[in-house]
């Protein structure tokens, strides 16, 4: 097990659709995991996408009881997600239910925006054991699974934003929060 270096935006490996997982069985996908939540937790995450690490696949990894970067957000189970499928939830006259909240990156140390999410979301894929995962959430979890999934289809999250104006360096934004430079 070991923590990988994380690729920075401007990363062209950041931009791609990945792959979809096939082979559970596979020896190197479980060490891939391992070495995903050592890096996310060497560096403090909430989540992380295999993309983020220059493996193509459709891995996502996210969870925490609670995290000093978000010392306001409600805790999210610790999760290994494999080739996710996401729906919105929440129709509300035939819009959907979307909110703005702060968002960070460990592929953008240092920064904060205020991101569109849906609010509610329904999300199935596996786990590294091939077990079904099937949820519905809201709030944060469902925020930080549309975030991760995004590492996916080569979406970083100021590519979500509609207001760079709520884009901006954490330590400026939150000075009160004393968040770290991340
Ligand atoms: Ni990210």
């Amino acid at each position: 097990m070991s923590v990988h270096a994380i690729l920075k935006m401007g990363d062209p490996r950041l931009l791609r659709q990945a792959e979809l997982v096939t082979d559970f069985t596979d020896p190197a996908l479980h060490t891939l995991i391992a070495d995903m939540f050592d890096t996310m937790q060497f560096n403090n995450g909430v989540g992380l996408a295999a993309p983020q690490i220059g493996v193509n696949l459709q891995i996502v990894i996210f969870g925490f009881k609670h995290n000093s970067r978000y010392p306001h957000a409600e805790q999210v189970p610790e999760t290994v997600l494999i080739n996710p499928v996401l729906t919105p939830l929440n129709r509300k006259h035939e819009v959907l239910d979307i909110e703005d909240g702060w968002e960070g990156c460990l592929s953008l140390p240092g920064f904060r925006g205020l991101v569109p999410r849906s609010t509610k979301l329904h999300y199935e894929g596996f786990d590294q054991y091939r077990n079904i995962i099937n949820r519905e959430v809201e709030g944060f979890h469902a925020r930080v699974v549309q975030h991760e999934c995004d590492h996916l289809v080569g979406v970083l999250y100021p590519m979500r934003m509609k207001d760079l104006s709520h884009f901006g360096f954490a330590d400026e934004l939150f000075p009160q929060l004393n968040v770290s430079n991340d």
